[in-house]
């Protein structure tokens, strides 16, 4: 099956580069993927995928029967949407449209989902069970995935399968992570309300900056000295905003920021320990105070079956040299996470880096892909997607 797997993905290779160039010179941002999602829509149904449009909003889903054999159902996912960033590359395919741009390699995520469909749907006669592609919007945002499962994207899914481009990972290389690979993301906003005076009789106010600053540094050190330090943690207050004069006296602060957390255990308990210590200390000093604490999304927890079926098919298709194990987790967000409260998954990451040249992070206006990398995301996916029907049948689940 590989060998087979690995000659049509050959054979759509000039295809594919072309689908991955068209996306990349015409991005649109999160939510708004209303071409890129025709466009999809298009090669999925040439294809022979039963398609629907308008999944998630701006969401795209295909579906491939396999042959009947099994009747375990698997998800594909992959995000669609760019970046307000003004493209820097320089390249001839750069994009077209001002201030937009594929610096989170979602191009090749979609490119790499259509290939994948493109295999399979060769090989269906042999393709035990069903396959839904998702094609989702506005993973930036955090919102495609709660989009789409709310559309019942997730309706009937036994295992989901995801991918994200890494550029300090070389292109042709896989990255698998057993356990966490992204962290929990929860949004939290602090007010805190003092009292105006006079900047020089302090003692007739009370001082909302100077309350602000304590609790900054007061939530800091209680992560050092509350937590477990084995158990990740990190606050950013990354926007802060109060006052208006040199002379005056702050009565009010507002500050928000973003919390990331690996343990569901120390998540649970995050409201009740920022509001216990922002609350004190505002207390302590006579000021009053408002916390908003919303969760977001939670952590990408890849599960170890599944990770091991993709660990597989990656060694058998690329060699075990080129199979990467990620030993530690990102504290970045993905919305993957999303699905697993649907269906257990695993996300992999494609290596991306280029042979020659710098490598520019993700998120950046020069940041580039060496486009190998997309046949080794197609074999990959095509492979574990056979592996699990062939490794779920033998095994029960
Ligand atoms: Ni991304």
């Amino acid at each position: 099956m590989l060998e087979k797997i690995k000659q049509i993905a050959a054979e759509i290779a000039p295809r594919l580069i072309e689908i991955r160039r068209h996306l990349h010179a015409h991005p649109e941002l999160s939510g708004q993927e209303y071409q890129t999602a025709a466009y999809v829509a298009g090669v999925l149904s040439s294809c022979g995928l039963t398609v629907k449009e308008g999944v998630g909003k701006t969401g795209v889903v295909g579906e491939l029967k396999g042959n009947g054999t099994s009747d375990l159902f698997l998800a594909i996912r992959t995000d669609m949407d760019a970046l307000p960033i003004q493209e820097a590359t320089g390249l001839e395919f750069a994009s077209k449209i001002p201030g937009v741009m594929h610096a989170c390699g979602h191009d090749v995520h979609t490119t790499v989902g259509l290939g994948t469909a493109m295999v399979l749907s060769r090989l269906q006669d042999q393709l035990p069970g069903r396959v839904r592609f998702l094609f989702q919007p506005a993973e930036e945002i955090a919102q495609g995935a709660l989009w789409m499962v709310a559309d019942g994207a997730m309706e009937g899914i036994d295992a989901i399968f995801g991918l994200h481009v890494f550029p300090t990972l070389p292109a042709g290389t896989v990255g698998v992570r057993y356990g966490a690979l992204t962290a929990a993301m929860d949004d939290l906003e602090i007010i805190i309300q003092g009292e105006a005076g006079h900047g020089a009789r302090p003692h007739q106010a009370i001082d909302a900056i100077w309350i602000a600053a304590q609790v900054i540094t007061g939530l800091q050190q209680a992560i050092s000295r509350t937590h477990n330090p084995l158990h990740p943690l990190v606050l950013t207050l990354g926007q802060i905003s109060g006052g208006h004069a040199p002379n005056i006296i702050a009565e009010q602060v507002k500050m928000v920021g973003t919390v990331r957390s690996l343990h569901p255990e120390v998540r649970e308990n995050l409201p009740d320990w920022t509001r216990r210590i922002v609350e004190g200390i505002c207390q302590t000093y006579g000021a009053r105070c408002e916390i908003k604490y919303n969760r977001r999304l939670p952590s990408v927890q890849n599960d170890w079956r599944l990770t091991k079926i993709v660990e597989r098919a990656a060694i058998e298709a690329l060699g075990e040299q080129n199979v990467i194990l990620i030993n530690e987790p990102s504290l970045g967000a993905e919305d993957f996470a999303v699905y697993l409260d649907y269906a257990r998954g695993t996300m992999f990451r494609l290596g991306i880096g280029l042979k020659e040249g710098k490598n520019y992070p993700l998120h950046h206006p020069r940041f580039q892909v060496d486009e190998s990398s997309i046949l080794t995301g197609v074999i990959t996916m095509a492979y574990s997607a056979f592996l699990y029907f062939e490794q779920s049948a033998s095994t029960p689940t």
